[in-house]
């Protein structure tokens, strides 16, 4: 099954598979990226949006949020719930980012990086799609080790959807234009932070 089919089919229950702990852990990072209010992010890999009231609190009414994803039915779940004047949905895949150069002040993607199919054409993009100085967040509520053998234990579509080892992540980053990267990977989260040169 191809890894659009599969998400979409997991579409109208994914909410229900968030554990209330996770969004709470979710909080908690977005709370510590600091965004700016009046800024410009891009949920990259937005499924059912479940960073979006987040970053729509985080950056107020004078910021934006543009939530991209290329699965139809999880887009759809998540503007079910949320329609806000700063907050635009756009189908597309992280490979080829529907958005001009220098669109975006930051960019988040929630347990979304190990699903592109091109990790390093889609570092690449979001480079493109960043401001200079913008910066790039790549995060997951759980360490990599967990995502990896959640992945592997799920089979089928999502099997070989793991995150690189750190520098593998390094290279893909900093290849991809950016510097300053730090890669934090403990218990309950992992994070990668890099600014666009
Ligand atoms: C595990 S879900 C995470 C969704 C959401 N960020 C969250 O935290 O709940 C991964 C999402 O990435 C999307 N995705 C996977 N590959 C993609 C690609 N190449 N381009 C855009 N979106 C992609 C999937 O459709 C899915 O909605």
């Amino acid at each position: 099954m191809q890894l659009k089919d599969y998400f979409d089919g997991k579409a109208a229950e994914w909410d229900t598979l968030i554990k209330d702990e996770v969004i709470i852990r979710l909080q908690n990072m977005v709370e510590e990226l600091a965004l700016s209010r009046g800024s410009k992010v891009l949920d990259l890999g937005t499924g059912t949006g479940v960073l979006i009231p987040m970053l729509i609190e985080a950056v107020g009414s004078s910021g934006d949020v543009v939530a991209i994803d290329f699965a139809p039915q999880m887009l759809a779940e998540a503007q079910k719930k949320y329609q806000e004047p700063n907050l635009e949905f756009l189908e597309g895949a992280a490979e080829d980012i529907p958005l001009a150069d220098q669109a975006v002040d930051e960019v988040v993607c929630n347990s979304a990086f190990p699903h592109f199919d091109d990790l390093r054409r889609s570092a690449k993009e979001m480079a493109r799609v960043l401001r200079r100085g913008g910066r790039v967040t790549v995060m997951h509520p759980h360490s990599r080790d967990y995502i990896n053998d959640l992945h592997v234990s799920l089979g089928g579509a999502v099997r070989n959807c793991l995150i690189p080892e750190e520098e593998v992540m390094f290279a893909i980053f900093s290849e991809a234009g950016f510097e300053n990267i730090t890669i934090k990977d403990v218990p309950q989260r992992y994070f990668l932070s890099g600014r666009k040169v």
